[in-house]
């Protein structure tokens, strides 16, 4: 039985003051959810965030990660820094990072096995344009950033890797994939993974769905057999949603 995993993707919101008073509630009020529970603050918030849900049951994940150890790289954050201030988590692949910063594949796997060789978290985002979806290439999609995000990462890393299914049309826009679509997309991207490693490999597997998830569709998306959870942007940003997301269960 796979556990459901929500994680809040902050984006660019929130100055620090205003992340740590949210933590704080956050973990008084999630400390019995029944569901896993990740936020993913910016980098300057990071730090006091980290330290507030120290010990709590909330994993806390950067939005982003340099794929180097250490070096001149003007403006980057190395995995050893999130490391050395608690965060043992990161997400990857995010759509803005990959349509707004030129992310490819290729340089999303070598984020994706940096961070693993560094022991950390990965959760890695991938999803369709309105446009590829239009034009018929939904699966191609999937199977050139799923494979290609996860190339050389090995059967035995996989219970660090969590797949976030965002499709991109569905992200900030309200719109949100029907949970019979989304179920099919995470059924294929299921598929990959059983093809790339085994039928195990790909049962165990956490596929969360992200795009516009609220507390009013969240019920219908999770009740889904492949869907294990949601990547949750806007609807993260104020207790009064993000708390009957996770509550959902
Ligand atoms: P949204 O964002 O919930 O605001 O649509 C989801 C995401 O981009 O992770």
């Amino acid at each position: 039985m796979r556990k459901l995993y929500i994680a809040g993707n902050w984006k660019m919101n929130m100055v620090p003051s205003q992340a740590v008073e949210f933590a704080k509630s956050l973990k008084e009020q999630v400390k019995d959810a029944k569901v896993r529970v990740m936020v993913a603050p910016t980098f300057v918030c990071l730090p006091d965030v980290a330290r507030v849900l120290k010990g709590s049951n909330i994993t806390v994940a950067a939005q982003n990660m340099n794929d180097h150890e250490s070096g001149a790289y003007t403006g980057e954050i190395s995995p050893d820094m999130l490391k050395d201030i608690g965060v043992n988590a990161v997400i990857l692949g995010h759509s803005e990072r990959r349509l707004y910063y030129g992310e490819t594949n290729s340089f999303i796997n070598s984020k994706v096995l940096l961070a693993l060789k560094k022991g950390m978290e990965v959760v890695l985002c991938v999803g369709e344009t309105l446009e590829e979806r239009e034009g018929g290439k939904l699966e191609a999609v999937l199977k050139e950033q799923v494979n290609v995000g996860l190339e050389g990462v090995d059967a035995s890393q996989m219970d660090k890797i969590t797949i976030a299914y965002e499709p991109v049309w569905a992200i900030g826009t309200g719109r949100t994939a029907s949970p019979d679509d989304a179920d099919s997309a995470h059924a294929y991207i299921r598929s990959l993974l059983a093809k790339k490693y085994s039928a195990d490999v790909a049962e165990k597997a956490i596929i969360q769905y992200g795009g516009s998830v609220k507390p009013d569709n969240v019920k219908e998306l999770m009740a889904k057999e492949n869907i294990d959870g949601a990547l949750v942007g806007g609807a993260s940003l104020t207790l009064d949603k993000f708390l009957p997301i996770v509550h959902c269960i």
